[in-house]
């Protein structure tokens, strides 16, 4: 993707970040006190960034601190939404639980979120479990999804 730029997160992307989780997920969004504690956990917690002509368009992290990985967030812009975005960040993701040692990815998607359900299945996440009403309000499940990253099948 041309003029496309992954990236570590920064302390100085904060602001931006949760103006844009506050578009997203409204009252489920981070605040900036949360994006500070987020990332006072690195190197543990990986978050990186997105950027497209100096703007940030997507972000995500990953919880990475054992064999089993957890993603922790993914989010693309709306106005970026729909070009590949949302595939680059998990794939960076994953790339660094991999790196971390992990050998298999877990989240934590709502039920009724079919875009973000569809990219993870597509990308090799099977659903593990729910979560009943995990979501509230509105007493929405979670979807408990894993992917086997296959590292220990390697080295073992
Ligand atoms: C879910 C989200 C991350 C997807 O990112 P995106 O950049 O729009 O998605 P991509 O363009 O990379 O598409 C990758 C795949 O996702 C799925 N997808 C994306 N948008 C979709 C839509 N509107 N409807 C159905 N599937 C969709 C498709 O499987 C797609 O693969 P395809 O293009 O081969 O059909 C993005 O919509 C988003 O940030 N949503 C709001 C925040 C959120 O829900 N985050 C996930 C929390 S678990």
């Amino acid at each position: 993707m041309t003029g496309v730029v992954c990236r570590d997160m920064t302390w100085h992307d904060i602001p931006t970040l949760a103006r844009v989780d506050g578009t997203v997920f409204d009252a489920d969004a981070w605040p900036e006190a949360t994006w500070w504690a987020e990332l006072a956990e690195r190197p543990r917690r990986d978050y990186v960034v997105v950027e497209e002509a100096g703007d940030v368009v997507a972000y995500g992290g990953v919880d990475v601190g054992g064999e089993t990985a957890d993603v922790m967030t993914l989010v693309v812009a709306p106005t970026g939404q729909g070009r590949g975005l949302g595939r680059l960040v998990l794939d960076e993701l994953e790339g660094r639980a991999r790196a971390g040692g992990a050998d298999r990815l877990l989240l934590e998607v709502r039920a009724d979120n079919g875009p973000a359900l569809s990219l993870y299945a597509s990308n090799g996440f099977e659903e593990v479990g729910v979560r009943r009403r995990y979501y509230q309000p509105g007493d929405v499940d979670a979807v408990i999804m894993r992917k086997t990253l296959g590292n220990n099948d390697v080295d073992r």
